[in-house]
């Protein structure tokens, strides 16, 4: 599309909106001296905030400050990119998108894709086959049927049975003229390991087709019928292809997405037959991750069609922490987010078919908002015996607590976190208003980041030393704690050594640091928790908890007589190499030799500087 042609699409499509009648598809206006006015659907309100100004074409809301043109309005309240506001705008006014030539490339593209949804239907209808007529298939129906699967829930997913052959399904797919090629790339065939042909990927197991959001078969899951073991894995799913990015889908969402809509929650649970247990039951507003887990872009999907997620994780140990892992990642896409503990049987499945829907919905009722599953998960996940201890477990909880708005919410928090950890509720009021100081501005920038350390600095010469400073271990560890209560230092921090200077697991806690300021995100002990390592993990906590008790001024000294340390460590390395190096070429090429040689020397004039300094204190 040209620029000039997409701009004229733009403009003519804010021209024909008007903002007011947009606005009150979703939010009841009245007029008052020439606005309109309503509750901020952005907020919660009981006195109207939110105004819209038709001639300028603006709303704006006095209470959260929310404001914007129409094209803002539609990708707030529809959960929209910008672009795909004016997309569905210009939808809504008929407006016709421009036309727009596709490159070669892109045409292909769009084939190739068609070629393989073509492909997965007919392996659908071949699996569907397979289970309700062929003898082979009587195992596949014994089995659904001993789950408790229901012929009308089996018709519903379309359930089907890929038999235990090695040709079936891709003699059936050559015969109607694809290519051995087409059929790996969709995942239903394997090569061959000596490379001679094709055969089916699926054998002997109950197939589950995975759907995008219109419908399209985009993957399977294969589940086995016998207990599972080391050649053959309880579930087969089809592999990522053009069509299928378990990032992207949620298993389930192309049935659930009107209950999703009326209900005003999704409940997302962890397995297939999860899902289609409590369809089954006759529970529709539910989907499924595919066995990996929830994404920002689960998140996005769920959201079109409601703003309350309902986590109904596995209740064993692996799944409460996947429900941990996930809570951000929807509370950053702004949901509302509770949880449903399965107390009997370990999966909503097992739950339903035992106590029935009307228990399950019982379930649902009482789920837990989500400051409160995480203030229980903390508190029996963490030690809570010393006081570090407990204010360690109290800064893993603030996160989710601070942002309340409530107040008689906050002060029964409040409360509840005095009690359980037993510090009284000024302790309490102290950390909370310190993190929320903290954390003021938005993504990462923190006001007080004039606290990171100047580059250089003379009065922390003067300053007492932390102990056994002369190990880069140590080294490592505060200023790893202080990268993790203040992000920002990291860029310094790599700004003079690069991470591969942290040893093994601390490295492994840089790498997730960085991913955290990629995200935009506050570290988070829980979070990490699911991410790193057992080992890194336990190094953390050691670290974290290590230093928390620290006063401020001394932890900023210890924290530059660190950088030094480990400035030292990588200048060594450096000087290694480059003195290496000269060695290298000495008799080749002598004009590069002096160059190397007078670069060996700054670093070594650093370093020895450095060492200096350090060396003065540590008093060696
Ligand atoms: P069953 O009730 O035992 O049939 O399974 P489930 O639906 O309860 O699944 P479970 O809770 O065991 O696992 C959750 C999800 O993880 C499954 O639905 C699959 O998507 C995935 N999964 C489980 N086991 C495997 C496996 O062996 N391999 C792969 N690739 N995925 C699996
Ligand atoms: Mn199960």
């Amino acid at each position: 599309m040209e620029r000039t042609e997409l701009d004229e699409f733009v403009n003519k499509v804010r021209e024909r909106s008007d903002l007011v009648s947009v606005v009150s598809r979703y939010v009841p206006l009245t007029k008052k001296s020439g606005s309109y006015w309503g509750r901020c659907p952005f907020h919660n309100e009981k006195t109207p905030s939110f105004s819209v100004n038709p001639d300028k074409g603006f709303f704006y809301c006095f209470g959260c400050h929310a404001g914007g043109n129409v094209f803002k309005f539609l990708s707030l309240i529809e959960n929209l990119t910008y672009f795909e506001a004016i997309k569905l705008q210009a939808e809504r006014l008929g407006i016709p998108l421009p036309s727009r030539k596709k490159s070669s490339e892109e045409i292909r593209r769009e084939r190739e894709k068609r070629e393989l949804l073509k492909i997965n239907e007919l392996t659908r209808d071949f699996y569907l086959d397979e289970l309700a007529k062929t003898p082979e298939g009587e195992s596949g129906r014994k089995y659904l049927a001993g789950r408790g699967i229901t012929d009308a829930t089996i018709e519903e997913f379309k359930i089907g049975f890929a038999p235990d052959t090695w040709n079936k399904l891709t003699d059936f797919l050559l015969n109607r003229g694809f290519s051995p090629d087409d059929l790996t790339k969709t995942g239903v065939a394997v090569k061959r390991k000596d490379g001679s042909g094709i055969l089916d990927r699926f054998r002997g197991r109950v197939m589950i087709p995975i759907a995008d959001i219109f419908g399209h078969v985009v993957g399977f899951g294969g589940r086995i019928l016998k207990a599972e073991d080391e050649y053959n894995p309880k579930y087969l799913n089809s592999p990522e292809t053009p069509v299928f990015n378990k990032r992207q889908i949620l298993f389930g969402l192309d049935k659930a997405h009107l209950s999703i809509s009326s209900s005003g929650f999704a409940i997302v649970v962890e397995g297939y037959m999860d899902a289609i247990s409590l369809v089954g039951a006759g529970i529709r507003n539910v989907v499924a991750t595919l066995g990996t887990a929830f994404t920002p872009d689960h998140a996005k999907l769920i959201m079109r069609y409601a703003r309350k997620i309902v986590f109904c994780y596995d209740s064993d140990e692996a799944g409460q922490r996947a429900t941990v892992r996930a809570l951000p990642i929807v509370k950053n896409a702004g949901a509302e987010v509770s949880v449903v503990q399965v107390p009997d049987g370990k999966d909503p499945d097992e739950f339903v078919r035992k106590h029935g829907r009307d228990a399950f919905v019982k379930l649902l009722k009482n789920a837990v908002p989500l400051v409160e599953y995480r203030m229980n998960y903390v508190l029996s996940h963490m030690k809570i015996s010393t006081l570090a201890e407990k204010i360690s477990a109290l800064r893993e909880i603030l996160p989710t607590v601070v942002g309340v708005e409530d107040a008689t919410l906050k002060a029964g928090y409040r409360k509840q976190l005095s009690s359980a950890l037993m510090l009284d509720e000024s302790t309490i009021s102290r950390e909370w208003d310190a993190f929320l100081r903290g954390n003021s501005v938005k993504s990462g920038v923190y006001p007080d980041s004039s606290k990171i350390p100047p580059k250089k600095s003379d009065n922390v010469a003067r300053k007492k030393l932390p102990v056994g400073l002369s190990s880069t271990g140590v080294a490592e560890e505060i200023i790893l704690r202080m990268a993790w209560h203040e992000p920002d230092v990291l860029g310094y921090v790599m700004s003079l050594v690069p991470k591969e200077v942290f040893s093994g697991v601390h490295a492994e806690i840089v790498k997730y640091l960085e991913k955290c300021i990629e995200e935009e995100k506050r570290p988070d002990a829980i979070d990490a928790g699911a991410e790193l390592t057992d080992e890194a993990n336990a190094e953390l906590s050691r670290i974290l908890i290590g230093g928390s008790e620290e006063p401020r001024d001394t932890e900023l000294a210890a924290f530059e007589d660190s950088m030094k340390v480990l400035r030292i460590e990588w200048l060594q390395i450096r000087y290694n190499l480059v003195t290496q190096e000269a060695d290298k070429i000495f008799r080749e090429d002598y004009d590069a030799y002096a160059k190397k040689i007078a670069e060996s020397l700054k670093i070594k004039e650093e370093m020895n500087k450095l060492r200096f300094e350090t060396a003065k204190k540590i008093n060696l």
